[in-house]
């Protein structure tokens, strides 16, 4: 028996991949490489000594996906392949509507086809809308504001609509906070192509003098010094958290959980952390506010303690550590 990971070769994809590895599964990737390197795999490989066995495919490919229920014995699908660019989206919705929302819907299919009835998904806490208050429940209402965002909530949707119409679908709804840091044996990490749109691979490429600043978006907002905040969690704990849904969520039904810290942490906090790190003072501006972005985004992650008895465990100090162990032995991603 084996899990399919969509997008296995991307950032969250192969941390979760190496947990599975050592947790014994039998791993089979697919990712199109659209965003990503088959480096990552070479690596995967290379930090647990297993094999990988991988799919260059586009999820919009039924045929291709076909093939890969047909070689292979899937009992589960991971599935992480998607854009994930909130700017990008506004700008090419149609290439998100079509890559996210109709890739889903090809690969359902297939797994229909091929009576795999187990999925987890890719979330986010973009899902919660702007009527909703920190910190995010499970059942606080939902909204978005983007395209990103709306393909995520859509999936959602469907995903739900399929286990009303069949109740033997088993389906996890994993809702990710901001997922940073890197293996701890700095092999694999987030490789973003050109300049970062996020936090944390932002601060890294000041860090090793790649960037010349950081560009602080606000310090008006209402919290601990003006900076936003956000719920920040380490890579690894995401994949562990994806390991206790596959094993803890073993009946049909539709699972829906926040894997976060349920901590808050400010810009300015990040980046004092992350100058400990690398020990040097890094420069920054503080710039206006970026359209779109609230102040605060924290979960309750309660439910995922009680239920899945998962709970992050590392620090803000570790995802710094991590981050620049990553960073500073690969300047220039994979292609370093
Ligand atoms: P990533 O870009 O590193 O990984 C996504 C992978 O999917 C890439 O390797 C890409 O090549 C692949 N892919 C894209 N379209 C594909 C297609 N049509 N067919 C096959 N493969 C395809 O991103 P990530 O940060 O690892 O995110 C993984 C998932 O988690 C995404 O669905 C993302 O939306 C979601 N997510 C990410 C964050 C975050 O901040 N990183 C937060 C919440 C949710
Ligand atoms: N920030 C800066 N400077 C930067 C980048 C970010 O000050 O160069 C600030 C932002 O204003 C925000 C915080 O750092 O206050 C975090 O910003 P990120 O871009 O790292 O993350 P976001 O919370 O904006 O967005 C992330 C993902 C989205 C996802 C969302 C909710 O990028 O895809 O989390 O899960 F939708």
């Amino acid at each position: 028996m084996a899990i399919l990971v969509t997008g296995g070769a991307g950032y969250i994809g192969s941390h979760t991949t190496v947990e599975l590895l050592k947790k014994g599964y039998e791993v089979v990737v697919m990712d199109n490489l659209y965003n990503s390197s088959k480096i990552a795999l070479d690596r995967v490989e290379q930090i647990t000594g297993k094999k990988v066995k991988f799919y260059e495919v586009d999820m919009r490919d039924k045929e291709a996906d076909r093939k890969i229920f047909q070689e292979n014995n899937i009992d589960c699908v991971i599935h992480f392949a998607g854009m994930k660019a909130v700017g990008e989206s506004v700008r090419i919705p149609l290439d998100y509507y079509d890559n996210n929302i109709g890739g889903t819907i090809t690969l359902l299919e297939v797994m229909k086809e091929f009576n795999v009835k187990t999925i987890l998904f890719s979330s986010s806490a973009t899902v919660y809308g702007g009527k909703a208050t920190v910190p995010f429940y499970e059942d606080s209402p939902l909204g978005v504001t983007n395209p990103y965002g709306a393909t995520k909530l859509m999936i959602e949707h469907i995903l739900n609509d399929l286990y009303i119409s069949d109740p033997e679908w088993n389906i996890s709804l994993l809702r990710y906070f901001n997922p940073v840091g890197a293996h701890e044996s700095g092999l694999i990490g987030e490789d973003p192509k050109g300049i970062p749109n996020n936090l944390m691979p932002y601060i890294a490429q000041v860090a090793t003098g790649k960037l010349p600043m950081l560009h602080v978006y606000g310090n008006d907002y209402d919290t601990i010094d003006g900076t936003g905040v956000r719920d920040y969690i380490h890579v690894v704990d995401l994949a562990l958290g994806h390991i206790a849904a596959l094993e803890y969520c073993t009946k049909p039904g539709v699972h829906i959980y926040n894997l976060g810290t349920g901590k808050g942490v400010s810009v300015l906090e990040m980046l004092h952390a992350f100058e400990k790190a690398c020990g040097k003072e890094l420069p920054y501006v503080i710039d206006p506010r970026r359209p779109g972005d609230i102040a605060t985004c924290y979960a309750n992650v309660d439910l995922a303690k009680k239920e899945l008895h998962f709970e992050a465990k590392r620090t803000v100090e570790d995802m710094c550590r991590d981050t620049w162990n990553w960073q500073k032995n690969n300047p220039n991603g994979y292609r370093s």
